[in-house]
Parts: structure tokens; C-alpha cells; sequence
């Protein structure tokens, strides 16, 4: 499984548990802070097949089709070139893989109010 912009790494501790022994899983930022924060919280847990890299979701170090999962969650939105990370997702996914995205999309133009904005993200 692929975490893309894994952050502090949780989701792909998850995903670590939820793969079982025989998986593995690869967590991926472009932020060196976060991946060592997500080392960090790696070191508190037993799992052997969990690891973090640095890359960008717009050129991922992977084979094509080497991937049976990849996962995104609050990450798309702040790649410039979308379509770039989603061709690059697409690529290192095996045919019959599961690509899921938790992400913010907009539905109408965004507002110019800050405050409306800050509340998107917590609402
Ligand atoms: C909102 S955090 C989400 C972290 C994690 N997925 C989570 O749910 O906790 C966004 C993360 O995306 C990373 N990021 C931003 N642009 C990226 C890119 N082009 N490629 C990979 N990661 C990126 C940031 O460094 C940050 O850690």
C-alpha cells in the first residue's frame, strides 16, 4: 500500500496494521519535518513493514503497477499539478488496485473571507 503525503504518518500506521504481516506500506512527503515526525512515531510501534520516504506525489520513485492500494488524505489539494499526482497514482497501481482520496473539492467559486475559509477546514 502507498500513503501519499503521509504527514506525521498515522493513516499509514494504520494501514500497516490493517495489511498484517505478509503487507507492506510506504509512506511518502515531500516535507523532511513530517517524515521524521512519522519515523519518530513509527519507532513507538512493533511494525516491520512500515516505511517512510521522501518524494512528491507529482513523481513517485515506484515501478509501474506495484501497488495493490494507494491512499491520500488532505494532500491533493495542495499539489499544483493535480493531474501530474493523480497519472503518477494511476501508474504505480496494479489493474485491479483501490485508489481512495480524502480531500477537499470545490463546489462554487471560493470566498474571498478568510475567516469562511478557515472554517472549511474544520467544519
Ligand atoms: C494535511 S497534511 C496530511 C497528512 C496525512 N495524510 C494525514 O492525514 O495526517 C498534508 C501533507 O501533504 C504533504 N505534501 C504537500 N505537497 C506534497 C506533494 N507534492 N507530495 C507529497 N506530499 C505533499 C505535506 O508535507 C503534508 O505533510
Amino acid at each position: 500500500m502507498l500513503d501519499i503525503g503521509c504527514g506525521a504518518g498515522v493513516d499509514t500506521l494504520i494501514a500497516g496494521m490493517m495489511v498484517g504481516r505478509e503487507g507492506w506500506v510506504v509512506g511518502i512527503d515531500i516535507t523532511p519535518e513530517m517524515l521524521r515526525r512519522a519515523d519518530e512515531n513509527r519507532t513507538k510501534t512493533t511494525f516491520a513493514n512500515v516505511a517512510f520516504q521522501e518524494a512528491s506525489g507529482e513523481s513517485l520513485p515506484f515501478p509501474e503497477a506495484c501497488f495493490d492500494v494507494v491512499i491520500s488524505n488532505g494532500v491533493l489539494n495542495l499539489i499544483p499539478d493535480k493531474l501530474k499526482a493523480l497519472e503518477e497514482a494511476f501508474r504505480v497501481l496494479k489493474p485491479s488496485g483501490r485508489f481512495m482520496i480524502a480531500d477537499q473539492v470545490l463546489i462554487t467559486e471560493p470566498s474571498d473571507d478568510i475567516e469562511s475559509q478557515i472554517d472549511n477546514w474544520s467544519g
